[in-house]
């Protein structure tokens, strides 16, 4: 399959793929970025891993993306201490929707993997993007927050003292990617009366875990190791889907209107648009999403769910505005 990564010489972007390098699902590995992605892909090329590695600049875009089973985006510019993720959005929207414009042309037909923040409006646009263009197919449309999962799970296991890599089935998390918006889910009720101590502390650090990196990095940027990883996770779900794979319970930002289970969740949250939550993949698409983890939630969690819907309808509004106003 052909892994497309645009903003691949960046601080996410570079880790990322060499970890796509290493996925024996990848025959190709497409790497584009405004500058430097023809070293970092000769670089990776060097790899005894058998896919190919090409790395492309500039006004090359269309052979980067061209055959792109899957089209992972890291591009933009990161937070540095002070500001918020929606301050990106200046900067951020034009890139992405720049890009998305590409993607529609050369590969419209990949599923689109978005990172660049803030994704609670950078998903939006890529959807009023694609949709002017004709080419939207919803379930293709996937914003990355598998971050707020990796963090839960590990701050999960820090607060209870069990292993990590088997705190994926304790937790999820639903909603958006910032701040408030973020809504971790216990999914184990003798684990919510254990954490019942340390629950406004784990609430907060899961919501706030990327200005605990922006604060520590000190203005040289995000999270970058971390996403890299958590960008892997959630690429990987999605090429062994595409290669036939039942893949489900992997959350994710996604435009309800066209997907399965869509609108019941858009009636249940108070028409909500975009929502993250986990989905059923079929081919490396949004098929479903599973509403039962809705039916679930503690009142705590509820109430943590209004308040991310009510910030979440301006976020997606202003990034709806911009496809469809901006140049
Ligand atoms: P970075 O500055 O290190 O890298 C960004 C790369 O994008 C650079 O190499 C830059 O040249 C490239 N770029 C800029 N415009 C481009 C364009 N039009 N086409 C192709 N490439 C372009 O930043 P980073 O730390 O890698 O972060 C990238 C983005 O990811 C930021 O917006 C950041 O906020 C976001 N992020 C999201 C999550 C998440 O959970 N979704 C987590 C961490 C960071
Ligand atoms: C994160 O959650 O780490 C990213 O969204 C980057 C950021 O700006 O915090």
């Amino acid at each position: 399959m052909k892994v497309a990564i645009v903003g691949a010489s960046g601080g996410i972007g570079q880790p990322l793929s060499l970890l796509m390098k290493l996925d024996p699902l990848v025959t190709e590995l497409s790497l584009y970025d405004v500058r430097s992605a023809p070293g970092v892909a000769q670089d990776l090329s060097h790899i005894s891993t058998n896919s190919v590695c090409q790395g492309f600049e500039k006004e090359e875009i269309a052979k980067a993306l061209q055959g792109a089973h899957v089209v992972i985006v890291p591009a933009g510019v990161p937070r540095k201490p002070g500001m918020t993720r929606d301050d990106l959005f200046k900067i951020n929207a034009s890139i992405v929707k720049g890009i998305v414009t590409s993607m529609g042309q050369y590969a419209p037909q990949a599923r689109l993997l978005i990172i660049s923040n803030p994704v609670n409006s950078t998903v939006p646009i890529a959807v009023e993007t694609l949709k002017s263009m004709g080419k939207l197919q919803p379930g293709n449309v996937m914003g990355v927050t598998t971050l707020d999962c990796v963090r839960a799970e590990t701050f999960l296991a820090e607060y209870l003292g069990r292993d990590k890599s088997e705190c994926n089935k304790d937790v999820s998390v639903i909603g958006g990617h910032s701040g408030n918006t973020i809504v971790p889910v216990l999914l184990n009720s003798t684990l919510r009366e254990k954490l019942k101590p340390y629950y406004q502390e784990f609430v907060h650090r899961v919501q706030f875990g990327g200005d605990e990196v922006v604060k520590a990095k000190a203005g040289a940027g995000s999270a970058t190791l971390s996403m890299a990883f958590a960008g892997y996770r959630f690429a990987n779900s999605i090429l062994r889907s595409l290669s036939g794979e039942k893949v489900s319970g992997v959350p994710t930002f996604v435009y309800l209107s066209g997907i399965n289970g869509g609108p019941e969740v858009k009636s249940k949250l108070g028409n909500v648009e975009y929502f993250s939550l986990p989905v059923f993949l079929s081919n490396g698409t949004v098929s479903k999403v599973d509403l039962s983890i809705l039916s679930s939630l503690s009142s705590q969690e509820k109430e943590l769910v209004k308040d991310s819907v009510r910030q979440l309808a301006s976020n997606i509004e202003k990034g709806k505005k911009f496809a469809l106003g901006a140049k």
